[in-house]
């Protein structure tokens, strides 16, 4: 629909703007990380807890990702993506705007305060059958990014242990048809091979392991 939208000229002509004003935003929060305010960053995260509740576990359904405890660039990163376009969800483009974040020291205040929460122990869960090809599919195709124990990387690559079931699920399957766009083309490729219940085993496989346990 958006791609619609946005075809031709005009629609070239705000993307090259918008991508203008991510770079604007972007450079200067990887400095900020080390100058962030938390106390400011805890009452700005006060606009967040109504869907991501106050220890940052978001929902285990899925609907709402866990952030606690994610890295500060891979936070960053997505508050940027969601304010100029990058990532599509209309209840977090709302927030990612400049009347609830206004510049780059609001985010990386918040981010500060949200990367340094503790991991919450509660997560959704897939049915447990999967878990071992899972784990096998991780080894061999992602563990060299996301890491050993999918702790991810400071660097910018998500943690994904102990992320909620559905959350992954959808995640990877926006990836492969294009609605997050910000991840790339050969990150959608890796994942496309994929048949649901090799996705259905991975995403188990990482919603249990890591951080405290449930
Ligand atoms: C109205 C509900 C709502 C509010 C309020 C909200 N969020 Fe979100 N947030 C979501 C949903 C839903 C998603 C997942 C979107 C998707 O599926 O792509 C999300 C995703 C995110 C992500 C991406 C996580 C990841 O692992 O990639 C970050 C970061 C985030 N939110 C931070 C915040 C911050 C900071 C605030 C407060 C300024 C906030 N959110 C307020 C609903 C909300
Ligand atoms: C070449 C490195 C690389 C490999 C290999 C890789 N990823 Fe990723 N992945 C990334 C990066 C970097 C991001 C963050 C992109 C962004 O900033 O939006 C990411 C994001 C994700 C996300 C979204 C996380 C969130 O919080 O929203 C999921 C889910 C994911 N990867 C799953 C996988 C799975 C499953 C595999 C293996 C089949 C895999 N990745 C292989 C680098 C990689």
């Amino acid at each position: 629909m958006r791609a619609a939208r946005e075809s031709g000229s005009l629609g070239f002509m705000k993307h090259r703007i918008r991508l203008a004003a991510w770079i604007a935003l972007m450079v200067p929060l990887v400095t900020l990380a080390a100058k962030a305010d938390l106390d400011h960053g805890a009452a700005l995260f006060g606009q967040c807890v109504g869907c991501h509740h106050a220890d940052g576990g978001g929902d285990s359904n899925g609907s709402t990702p866990r952030i606690a405890g994610q890295h500060f660039r891979v936070l960053a990163k997505q508050l940027v993506d969601f304010r100029y376009g990058r990532r599509w969800d209309f209840r977090m483009e709302g927030m990612a705007d400049k009347h609830h974040l206004v510049g780059a020291q609001d985010i990386a205040d918040v981010v500060a305060y949200v990367s340094q929460l503790p991991q919450p122990r509660e997560r959704g869960i897939g049915s447990g059958e999967f878990v071992e090809e899972g784990g096998r599919i991780y080894a061999a195709q992602c563990k060299s990014c996301h890491g050993a124990e999918a702790q991810g990387a400071e660097s910018g690559v998500p943690r994904l242990a102990g992320q909620h079931y559905g959350y992954l699920m959808r995640q990877m399957y926006d990836a492969v048809d294009g609605r997050r766009p910000a991840l790339s083309r050969l990150h959608g490729k890796r994942l496309a091979p994929l048949d649901f219940e090799q996705v259905r085993a991975v995403a188990d496989y990482l919603a249990r392991i890591g951080g405290p346990q449930p």
